[in-house]
């Protein structure tokens, strides 16, 4: 392990929230690739206003991926934000080729952001039965700031 900035922490705590962060890393860099993706490929009926607001999501959920990174650092460990880690390890199936139209991009990237949400509520969970308190914050963060995302794509949406 690599010098551990946080103190106060055990060995053993700090290991597996270095785990977790990481795991968590490879989700949400690729939900950035995703939401890039369908920030290029989509069109249509309400094309630019959607277009334009990925802009704002993506900054914010590179964001999100530079918090964790630098918690793990802190913690001592290395973030993994390779490439071939992410195709590995993200819980997200490659974002689909075949789809053009506004509605189906938004519903397509909404549930992916509901998916990476769901991880994060776990890992606030996880962080704190483990006693690191700062780690469940950071989490706490990055699933209110996914959410809300999730919000403002996924109302885009024309209802069914
Ligand atoms: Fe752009």
């Amino acid at each position: 392990m690599r010098e551990r900035y946080a103190s106060g922490i055990s060995d053993e705590t700090a290991k597996k929230m270095i785990d977790l962060l990481n795991a968590n890393l490879a989700n949400v860099i690729d939900l950035t690739l995703d939401g890039k993706q369908c920030h290029w490929n989509l069109q249509g009926t309400g094309f630019i206003g959607v277009h334009q607001l990925l802009d704002e999501t993506s900054e914010r959920i590179l964001e999100v991926s530079d918090t964790i990174a630098e918690r793990i650092v802190i913690l001592g460990g290395q973030p993994n934000g390779l490439a071939s880690r992410v195709v590995k390890e993200s819980i997200l199936d490659d974002y689909p080729t075949d789809i053009t139209e506004v509605d189906q991009h938004v519903r397509e990237l909404t549930s992916r952001y509901k998916k990476v949400a769901e991880t994060l509520r776990e890992a606030i969970a996880t962080a704190g039965d483990a006693g690191d308190e700062d780690t469940a914050d950071l989490f706490t963060e990055a699933s209110r700031i996914v959410d809300k995302d999730a919000w403002f794509i996924g109302a885009n949406a024309p209802k069914k």
